[in-house]
């Protein structure tokens, strides 16, 4: 799909202080130049940093995403972010749905639902993670659960509104662990995720890059963004190392260049 956008984002989870934070952000910066062209280049610090990645990475080719938002505008929800504050200090995407909120926070699909939308409203991208826990997998679930996950939360949204989601496809068991999805399981499930997309019309489906989270570094980035249904990655342990997310970045724009060849 040589016309698909092609993206590697960072998740940097509950890492980094504000000095090292700054650090990661401009060992990057520096290098954005020589990104390749056509790769979108993502980091989602953590809120504290926010505004300084967005500042620093102004006219750097860097996009800043939150790891996460909630689903109301303002009010009386203490220790909560908005999407508009995150809309007002710069931030143009937000992950939503990622399993360690899913796990730790409880959050349901219909909650994922309802800060995408938030996101949507404010003109802000959602990364929508989904994927399968090891015993669904071993089951034979895997690809219900994920089915199931799309339809709770991405149900409610119309064509134009889906073609502005990003879909990032994290099985569980891989997360953290050193344990990737072969290529080939990645390509199967991003297959069966662009099905789901294309029963919503086929410019949906050629629109939503699907993303491979979990495990993924510069050993085995090449197999799997070569796949025809992997659009790039979502990076977490190795996005907090310059070395391997640039080279994760360099990976993504060579396999790009792959497909259109
Ligand atoms: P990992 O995390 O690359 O450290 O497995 C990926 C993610 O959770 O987004």
């Amino acid at each position: 799909m040589n016309h698909m956008r092609t993206i590697v984002a960072g998740n940097w989870k509950m890492n980094t202080d504000l000095a090292s934070a700054e650090a990661l952000v401009e060992g990057l910066v520096k290098e954005a130049a020589a990104f390749p062209e056509g790769v979108e280049v993502v980091i989602a610090p953590p809120f504290p940093f926010l505004e300084m990645a967005v500042k620093r990475c102004t006219g750097a080719r860097i996009i800043v995403a939150a790891q996460n938002c909630h689903h109301h505008e303002k009010g009386a929800y203490t220790g909560e972010v908005s999407a508009v504050m995150l809309k007002s200090i710069g931030v143009k995407a937000c992950i939503v749905g990622h399993s360690e909120r899913r796990q730790y926070s409880g959050e349901s699909d219909k909650l994922i639902g309802e800060k995408a939308a938030a996101l949507l409203a404010q003109g802000l991208t959602p990364i929508f993670c989904c994927g399968e826990q090891k015993e669904e997998r071993e089951g034979g679930h895997h690809f219900d659960v994920v089915t199931e996950q799309m339809k709770g939360a991405l149900g409610r949204f119309s064509n134009p509104e889906l073609e502005r989601i990003v879909i990032a496809y994290e099985p569980v068991w891989a997360i953290g662990t050193g344990l990737t999805a072969s290529k080939e399981q990645a390509q199967e499930m991003h297959a069966h995720i662009r099905a789901l997309l294309h029963t919503h019309g086929a410019s949906v489906a050629e629109r939503v890059p699907i993303l491979y989270g979990g495990s993924c570094n510069p050993g085995n980035a090449e197999g799997l963004f070569a796949q025809a249904d992997v659009n790039g990655g979502l990076i977490g342990g190795a996005s907090l190392v310059v070395e391997q997310f640039l080279e994760l970045v360099r990976i993504a724009g060579a396999a790009q260049v792959g497909s259109r060849q």
